[in-house]
């Protein structure tokens, strides 16, 4: 069962506070209800459509991820359990990729450029060292150039294209893959 197993107390930049921990079955709704929130965005960002997964796929992928031995979901919470944040990481299925993780992540509209993404991210890439992962991967829409910029801050290179590899309601999507070596700690 892989899990962080703590709670991260983190002071955002604008003086807010929150906490980065494990999520739980009953963050479900409320990682549901941010992501569909982000997803219908004007600015297209995720490759999730709006509508496409509700709070029983979440409670799913959560129980999933809490069961698995190598995965991790983390969210932030503003206190009372809201949800402003997500990441997950989920070993590359391939037996000879078992060194690689993938990375999936998103913060809500109102708590953007204030450090929780970052928070998100450090804690989740020095569980992923820890855990005997050698590198972590990730893919991005090409139009979604704020969140490059954010990756490559924080240590991510660009790997490669691949075109038109997202249909997201009859528009084509390019995929930039990204990716970040980690040091065992
Ligand atoms: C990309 C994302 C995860 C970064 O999280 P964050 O909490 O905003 O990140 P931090 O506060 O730690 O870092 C802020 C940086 O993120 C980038 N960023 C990306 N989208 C941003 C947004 N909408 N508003 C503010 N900053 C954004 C900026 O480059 C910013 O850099 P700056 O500090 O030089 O201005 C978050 O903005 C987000 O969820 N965006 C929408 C959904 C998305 O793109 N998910 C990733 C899909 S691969």
């Amino acid at each position: 069962m892989a899990r962080l197993g703590r709670e991260i107390a983190v002071t955002l930049d604008d003086g807010r506070r929150l906490v980065v921990r494990d999520a739980r079955r009953r963050d479900a709704r409320g990682v549901a209800e941010m992501l569909d929130a982000v997803a219908s965005e004007p600015q297209v960002t995720l490759v999730l459509r709006p509508g496409e997964a509700g709070p029983a796929s979440w409670r799913r992928r959560i129980t999933e991820t809490l069961r698995s031995p190598r995965g991790l979901f983390l969210v932030a919470d503003r206190g009372g359990g809201v949800v402003v944040g997500d990441l997950g990481l989920s070993p590359d299925p391939n037996l000879a990729s078992a060194h690689v993780v993938w990375v999936g992540m998103s913060v809500a509209a109102g708590f953007r450029g204030v450090g929780v993404g970052g928070a998100l991210l450090e804690t989740a890439a020095a569980w992923a060292g820890a855990a005997g992962f050698r590198k972590m991967v990730l893919g991005v829409l090409a139009e979604n150039v704020r969140a490059q910029a954010f990756y490559a801050r924080h240590g991510f290179e660009r790997e490669g294209l691949r075109r038109e590899q997202y249909d997201r309601g009859g528009r084509y999507h390019d995929e930039v893959l990204m990716a970040r070596p980690l040091r065992r700690r």
